[in-house]
């Protein structure tokens, strides 16, 4: 990537983000501390979706620094990806308070940021985690969105303004947290990401 295009999506990104740490779209601003944006590297052919931040991303406006971070960052390492060479967001920018199911008006208010960051980092492939992420990004990309538990692991193709692009269906690794055993289907939903990569 030349580096006049890196300079141009960094400046994007960081407009983008003055906007969100300024919004009042709906009413998670008035119990949020800080928004979570999204970390890592902007110019990542992968982006990973999730839901929304947890109670310890609030606090610091970090992705995954939680519990669930953790097995997201075993997983990331069963295919030699590390944070720096990806970039994580959510579908929603600020907590909800004791961490509800994002509702419709939280999405439709705050998913043109969502978008907006795929316009600007153009990823290769799309991971989302757990069905609200995946469901939104579905429907974003007229792909037939039914259960989580049918889809992940599952490649999808989307043609995007800035070409083709594939999206992974994943179980959202919180599950992890509280049900040791789906950790062994997310590796295995993570190990064909790995063979992905390698093609
Ligand atoms: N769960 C999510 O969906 N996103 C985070 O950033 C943290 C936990
Ligand atoms: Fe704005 Fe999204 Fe935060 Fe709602 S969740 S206040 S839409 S940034």
């Amino acid at each position: 990537m030349k580096e006049q295009q890196k300079e141009s999506k960094k400046q994007f990104m960081e407009s983008l983000s003055i906007e969100i740490n300024n919004c009042k779209k709906c009413d998670l601003w008035k119990t949020r501390n800080k928004p979570l944006v999204g970390d890592g590297s902007i110019n990542a052919e992968i982006l990973v979706i999730g839901e929304s931040p947890g109670y310890y991303e609030d606090l610091q406006g970090k992705a995954f620094v939680g519990e669930a971070g953790k097995i997201l960052d075993n997983l990331l390492g069963l295919v030699n990806l590390k944070r720096k060479g990806i970039y994580i967001t959510n579908v929603l920018k600020c907590h909800p308070p004791r961490n509800h199911n994002p509702n419709r008006q939280e999405i439709d208010s705050c998913i043109g940021y969502l978008y907006k960051q795929i316009d600007i980092i153009k990823p290769k492939i799309i991971l989302t985690l757990g069905k609200f992420a995946s469901k939104e990004i579905f429907d974003k990309f007229n792909l037939d969105f039914t259960r989580i538990s049918e889809l992940r692991g599952r490649v999808f193709e989307a043609e995007t303004n800035f070409g083709k692009m594939k999206i992974i269906p994943l179980y959202h690794p919180a599950v992890a947290c509280y049900h040791n055993e789906m950790i062994g289907e997310l590796k295995k939903d993570f190990e064909k990401l790995g063979l992905l990569m390698k093609n």
